[in-house]
């Protein structure tokens, strides 16, 4: 019988391929109107990366396999929102729930992160991308860590689209320790109870550095936002698509943005 760290061997991604031709022009087209004819309305977009596994059910492969075909997805938006100019994209990863799943695939998952920051740090570079992770980082294995650590460095000073990956991440954790630390401020003298605004509970999230994101893109169907980014999507606009994550593709992203044109954001107003 195969070992487990075989058939972990066997699902791991090999280092991708650069965007085929095709790819890049669509890319290209995409950069052509829509930077110079009509520009991003929006500067970020969290993206729920839902129905890996039942991307993997419906071709009858192993559900893990769905993961690894998920790494291809989001490495086709990266360059894709990058090349557009999207200046912030934020990515649901791994939740603070996640941990529930088999040992099997919560091991698959933390080793395909492990390979994909080791394989793909340089081509972020290449593309000028910023990778930074948000969650309790502090829960995840020594050598995830110093990866993610490394990753963080390596590309700390460029200055194209920002990539935030979140990992180990809850909205309600992370809101339940900005109030913590917010408490100790308070009861040290630092701060009164009166300083206490929206504004300072925002700096003391994980996002502290990002504006709030305009869309959250949700794929897989579910409606709902399952603890992410829960302060932060206070009036960001939903899109729920039926497309399974490793089967969204530029386009698909590109009807998101037509989407997010013709709604009327209110903000609670008329
Ligand atoms: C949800 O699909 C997806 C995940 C829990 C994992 C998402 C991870 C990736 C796409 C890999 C990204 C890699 C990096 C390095 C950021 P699901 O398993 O819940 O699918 P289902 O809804 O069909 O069960």
């Amino acid at each position: 019988m195969a070992s487990l760290e075989n058939v972990y061997m066997a699902l791991m991604p090999k280092r991708f391929a650069k965007a085929a031709p095709r790819e890049q022009k669509a890319s290209q087209a995409s950069l052509n109107t829509t930077q110079t004819v009509d520009p991003l309305p929006l500067q970020h977009v969290a993206v729920i990366m839902d129905g890996n596994r039942r991307w993997a059910d419906k071709r009858g492969v192993p559900r893990l396999l769905g993961h690894k075909e998920g790494v291809k997805s989001l490495k086709r938006l990266v360059r894709h929102v990058g090349a557009l100019g999207l200046k912030y994209l934020t990515v649901y990863a791994f939740s603070s729930e996640n941990w529930q799943r088999s040992k099997e695939e919560v091991n698959y998952l933390l080793e395909l992160f492990a390979t994909v920051l080791t394989d793909e740090v340089g081509e972020l570079c290449e593309n000028n991308v910023k990778l930074s992770f948000i969650g309790k980082l502090d829960q995840m294995p020594p050598k995830l860590r110093s990866k993610i650590e490394r990753g963080m460095e390596k590309t700390k000073n460029n200055t194209g689209l920002a990539l935030q990956v979140a990992i180990n991440y809850g909205s309600r954790l992370e809101i339940t320790e900005a109030v913590r630390r917010i408490s100790k401020e308070v009861a040290a003298g630092a701060l009164t109870p009166e300083q206490i605004s929206e504004e300072l509970i925002s700096s003391y999230l994980y996002t502290s550095s990002l504006p709030d994101p305009e869309m959250m893109i949700r794929t897989g169907g579910e409606m709902r936002l399952s603890n992410y980014l829960l302060w932060q999507a206070a009036y960001t606009e939903l899109y729920i698509t039926e497309v399974l994550w490793p089967e969204f593709t530029p386009e698909e992203f590109d009807k998101s943005i037509e989407e997010f044109r013709a709604r009327e954001r209110r903000y609670g107003g008329d």
